[in-house]
C-alpha cells in the first residue's frame, strides 16, 4: 500500500477527470491511490464525487487569500502534509507560481482540452470552432511556467463535425479526456516516462504508423 503513488488532485468544478481517476483507481486499472482533493472553489461538484469514495478534501478558496503567493503556500503545505507525490490538475482553472512548480518539479500535470500548442488557455472548444479545424482533443501535459505550453505527455485527437457546438465538441473530448489522463498517470506510477527537454518519450511503446485519421473521411 505505502508504495503507491500518491495523488493529489486539484480540481474547480464539476471533476468528471477526478471521477475517471477515481474509477481506474478502484477497477484496478491504474495503481495509484488519491491522497487528497483540492478544490479552490468551494460549490465544486467533485468534492462531493470526493467524498463519495472515501478521500479527503480541503477547499482553498483563493479568494480568501491576499494573493496567489499566499494561496500557493498553503497549497504546498496541504499537498505535503498529504504526502502527495504527483500532482495532477483536474479541471484547476489557477495559474502556479515560481513557489509552486519548484516544490513539485517534474512532478505537476494537467489535462487541456485541445490538441496543443494549438488553443492554449480558456473556452479553447469555441476557439477550435472558430478556426475551422478539423480535428481537436486533449492533451495531457507537464505543467511548466507558461500556460499550456509544457512537454507532452499524451494525446487524443477527435473529430470536428458539422453543426458541433462548443458543447458538442466539449463533450467528445471529455470522453477520451477521461481515457488518457488514467493512462498518464499510469505511465507515470510504473516510471516509464522518460523526459528530454521537452520530449516525452513512453518506455514500452511504440508508435502505431497507420493511426492516420482523416476529416472529413477520404472517398473511393
Ligand atoms: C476539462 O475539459 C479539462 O480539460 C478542462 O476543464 C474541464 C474540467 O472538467 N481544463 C482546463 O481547461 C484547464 N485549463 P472536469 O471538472 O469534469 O474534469
Amino acid at each position: 500500500m505505502s508504495d503507491l503513488l500518491k495523488l493529489g488532485v486539484l480540481i474547480s468544478g464539476s471533476g468528471s477527470n477526478l471521477q475517471s481517476i477515481i474509477n481506474h483507481i478502484e477497477k484496478g486499472a491504474l495503481s495509484a491511490r488519491i491522497s487528497i482533493v483540492v478544490s479552490n472553489a468551494p460549490e465544486a461538484y467533485g468534492l462531493v464525487r470526493a467524498e463519495k469514495a472515501g478521500i479527503s478534501c480541503a477547499v482553498l478558496d483563493h479568494r480568501e487569500f491576499s494573493g496567489r503567493e499566499a494561496f500557493d503556500r498553503e497549497l504546498i503545505r496541504v499537498l505535503k502534509n498529504a504526502g502527495v507525490d504527483l500532482v495532477v490538475l483536474a479541471g484547476f482553472m489557477r495559474i502556479l507560481g515560481g513557489e509552486f512548480l519548484r516544490t513539485f518539479d517534474q512532478r505537476i500535470i494537467n489535462i487541456h482540452p485541445a490538441l496543443l500548442p494549438a488553443f492554449p488557455g480558456t473556452h479553447v472548444q469555441q476557439k477550435a470552432l472558430d478556426y475551422g479545424v478539423k480535428f481537436s482533443g486533449c492533451t495531457v501535459h507537464f505543467v511548466d511556467e507558461g500556460v499550456d505550453t509544457g512537454p507532452i505527455i499524451i494525446q487524443a485527437v477527435v473529430p470536428v463535425l458539422p453543426g458541433d457546438t462548443a458543447d458538442t465538441l466539449a463533450s467528445r473530448i471529455l470522453k477520451e479526456e477521461h481515457k488518457i489522463y488514467p493512462q498518464a498517470i499510469r505511465y507515470f506510477a510504473e516510471g516509464r516516462i522518460v523526459k528530454n527537454g521537452r520530449h516525452v518519450e513512453i518506455r514500452g511503446v511504440r508508435g502505431d504508423k497507420d493511426a492516420v485519421l482523416h476529416n472529413p473521411p477520404l472517398e473511393g
